[in-house]
């Protein structure tokens, strides 16, 4: 950060150059992924500029996805997206996906209980009169970054208590016995308005796979729609296709 103290009188503003040099730190390797950064305090005084300066500069680098905050802990260089490629050929959980790439999984929720319905639920669902719909709406992260959005909507007779699903949902659904053996997806690509972006730590509007899977139990009931929102600097997918007979 000294640097930036020879660099003033360049026309930029200090913030600007900052972020610059941060950014180039991590370019070059000098900066790795989960390296701590030094306090804000720090900064100003090695860089001989404000602490509102530095925030500013660390805050936009956090929305880039450059840097994570960890509330009570620091500002971090971002873990490295490594991209995964995901068969589709297979019915698995996202659990069973990173777990055999020896990932470690993590997820927050965004959204999870018992709710009443939308029209589009009720329909593809297949629910019945009154029925409830358990939501249960996480950000998902392998290896610490979060990769992905999943908005999973199950009927409540499937999943009447969406609180006590853990870390899995297929696992809360399988101790049901509900655990779905087929289903449909459909992937999109869009791009990310700011608050996704925000979630997925990516600039608003960068690139996104949006797949939808509505996936079925053995008697053909539909157990699960969900809609997953992919960072799409993360997801290759992969199908083995056969000439036709
Ligand atoms: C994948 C699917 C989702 C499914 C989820 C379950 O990510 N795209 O449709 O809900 O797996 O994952 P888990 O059992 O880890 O909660």
């Amino acid at each position: 950060f000294r640097s930036l103290a020879d660099a003033k009188g360049s026309n930029a503003p200090l913030y600007l150059q900052l972020r610059k040099s941060i950014e180039e730190a991590v370019r070059d390797g000098v900066l790795t992924p989960g390296d701590a950064l030094p306090s804000e305090r720090d900064i100003a005084i090695k860089a001989d500029i404000s602490r509102v300066t530095v925030r500013k500069a660390l805050q936009n680098l956090v929305e880039q996805g450059v840097l994570i905050q960890r509330h009570g802990s620091g500002t971090f260089v971002a873990p490295r997206i490594e991209r995964v490629e995901q068969s589709l050929s297979r019915l698995t959980s996202f659990t069973e996906d990173m777990a055999r790439r020896g990932k470690l999984v993590q997820s927050v929720w965004l959204e999870r209980g018992l709710y009443v319905p939308s029209p589009q639920e009720t329909m593809v669902l297949g629910l019945t009169a009154n029925e409830m719909v358990a939501r249960v709406n996480r950000l998902r992260f392998a290896n610490e970054a979060a990769v992905a959005i999943e908005r999973a909507s199950i009927g409540a007779s499937l999943l009447p208590n969406p609180e006590a699903v853990g870390s899995s949902l297929y696992a809360a659904l399988a101790e049901h016995g509900n655990k779905p053996v087929r289903a449909v997806q459909r992937i999109s690509a869009a791009n990310l308005g700011p608050e996704d972006a925000q979630l997925l730590r990516v600039p608003p509007g960068a690139a996104s796979l949006n797949i939808e899977r509505v996936s079925y139990l053995p008697s053909g009931k539909v157990v699960e729609f969900t809609r997953s929102i992919y960072r799409g600097d993360t997801y290759d997918f992969v199908a083995e296709l056969r000439l036709a007979e």
